[in-house]
């Protein structure tokens, strides 16, 4: 069986990265921003940070390499994601991985974190979770985060309940943007990435494993798209001051702090 090498890893890490600017072509200029605002907001040049559905681990390489002292620990339940990002960029200092279900009541508390967190950061991840898991993330989040901590979150969040007609624009503004972009042509889709990782031998148990966890997830989806949606469960998990940082059409950075 061949061995998932770094190279390996880092080849599948770039063409992920590739992928996902495909459906969001301000994902860069986005993470760009989410990072400026932990820096601007964290209150220490060292701050502790979770990143919910981290994926292979591009936000959180991407706020290392500003902040060189953070910790991230960066959270997600798809094992080929993990081990991509733990083989790819595992060896990197103050980067850790956690292997856990936001699905699941007590995953902060598996976290085991040393102290309450400066920050909590996210990248389309959080609008594949059902209302009511939303609601129970934001709450759990609440108790391990620092009065004063951040909550960033970079997700395409719709208005079409409260603004029907922003909604329809911000959408029009989004793809617009993505036409321009990728005026010569796209690149791979979310499906041919996963047929490749499919194809790889070096990621056949992993993928194995995966199918699996897929299966028992009984996912549908994106089920909280409304910007009203994550707004509401702030509020109700005691979050303050929360608001858009940072926006290209229907793709934005939402912040809300712990008061
Ligand atoms: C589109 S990817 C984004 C990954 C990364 N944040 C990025 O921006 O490249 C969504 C991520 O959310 C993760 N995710 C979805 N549901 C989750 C859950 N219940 N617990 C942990 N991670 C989850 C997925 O496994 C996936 O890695």
């Amino acid at each position: 069986m061949p061995v998932l090498s770094q190279d390996i890893a880092q080849s599948w890490i770039t063409r992920w990265d590739q992928q996902q600017e495909g459906y969001l072509p301000g994902r860069e200029e986005r993470f760009t921003a989410l990072v400026d605002a932990v820096e601007a907001g964290a209150g220490r040049g060292d701050p502790l940070v979770i990143d919910l559905g981290c994926g292979p681990g591009s936000l959180a390489v991407r706020l290392l390499e500003r902040l060189p002292e953070a910790t991230v620990v960066a959270v997600d339940t798809d094992p080929v994601l993990l081990a991509l990002g733990r083989a790819g960029y595992g060896a990197r200092h103050g980067l850790v991985f956690a292997d856990l279900d936001l699905r699941v009541p007590g995953w902060t508390e598996r976290l085991g974190l040393p102290r309450p967190a400066d920050v909590a950061v996210s990248t389309t991840a959080l609008h594949w979770l059902p209302e009511e898991h939303l609601r129970r993330v934001y709450a759990e989040l609440g108790g391990v985060l620092r009065p004063g901590g951040l909550f960033l979150n970079g997700d395409h969040l719709d208005v079409d309940d409260a603004t029907p007609v922003l909604a329809g624009l911000e959408r029009a503004v989004h793809d617009a943007a993505t036409r321009r972009r990728f005026s010569a042509g796209k690149p791979e889709d979310w499906r041919q990435w996963w047929d490749g990782i499919a194809a790889d031998p070096a990621l056949a148990d992993l993928g194995a494993e995966r199918d699996r966890r897929t299966a028992a997830a009984d996912h549908h989806g994106s089920e909280s798209a409304g910007l009203s949606t994550h707004v509401t469960a702030l509020r109700d998990a005691g979050f303050a001051e929360i608001g858009t940082l940072w926006q290209q059409g229907n793709n934005r950075l939402l912040c809300a702090v712990r008061p």
